[in-house]
């Protein structure tokens, strides 16, 4: 092999590794080992064709996220609920859409423009029981212990440190409250390094902050979700 041949395969070599790269780094990862902007930039790109490529199934949605979630909220007559990296409002929609909640939603996103999406939504949701706002997940807007149950679906991975969103979640959740936290499982969670993806991080790291009846079980391929209870003192 002449020195222009392997000149060009090295050249080659190195572009299809580049290539590569930035697959994984805005498509796979979704940006986020590239910072928040990235990340906010991309949903807000996206957010207009958003649930048509997600297509969501509101009756799994309410089966597998909101009944659960009212049922562990059983005790309490009119919770109030905080979904972190609400996206559309695919949590908030779901709750609002089950006859026997009586509580409040607040939604919080990095996105504007994923927010828009969710502020479009059908009128037959209560507007005056949902509150949408933009804050990042890593540093939420709120006092301690003021929220009845805090949720992160689909989006804990994509927060810049997921150990500081969760710890974000559990300051904000009142001593006795419900955390319900989505967990990137299987070979997709390869993807995503360092990131409390995969079986067994997240729940070990809730262990740590003190959270009780830390449970997980399986959602969709790619998706456990993880349960838990902050304890009735605060820690
Ligand atoms: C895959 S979507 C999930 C949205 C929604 N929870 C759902 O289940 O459809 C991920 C969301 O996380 C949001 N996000 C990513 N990083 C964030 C951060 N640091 N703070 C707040 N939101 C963030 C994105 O803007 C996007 O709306």
């Amino acid at each position: 092999m002449g020195p222009r041949l392997a000149a060009l395969i090295a050249a080659g070599a190195g572009l299809g590794v580049l290539g590569l790269l930035a697959y994984w780094a805005l498509v796979l990862s979704e940006g986020v080992y590239l910072g928040p902007w990235v990340v906010t930039w991309l949903y807000d790109r996206v957010a207009p064709r958003y649930d048509r490529i997600k297509n969501s199934c509101p009756e799994d949605d309410s089966r597998c996220l909101a009944r659960p979630l009212l049922l562990a909220l059983d005790a309490v007559p009119a919770p109030l609920v905080l979904d972190v990296a609400t996206g559309t409002g695919r949590l908030p929609l779901a709750l609002e859409a089950e006859a026997d909640f009586a509580g409040r939603v607040v939604g919080v996103d990095r996105s504007a423009r994923m927010l828009a999406e969710a502020r479009r939504k059908p009128a037959g949701v209560q507007q005056e029981a949902l509150c949408l706002a933009r804050a990042d997940a890593g540093r939420l807007p709120f006092p301690d212990a003021i929220f009845h149950a805090v949720a992160c679906i689909e989006a804990l991975e994509f927060t810049q440190r997921p150990r500081e969103t969760v710890r974000e979640m559990v300051r904000v959740l009142r001593p006795g409250g419900v955390l319900l936290v989505s967990n990137r499982v299987g070979c997709d969670a390869l993807a995503y390094p360092g990131r409390l993806c995969g079986r067994g991080r997240l729940e070990r790291a809730l262990h740590r902050l003190g959270l009780e009846a830390v449970e997980s079980e399986r959602w969709q391929v790619y998706y456990d979700l993880v349960w838990a209870r902050k304890g009735s003192t605060d820690t």
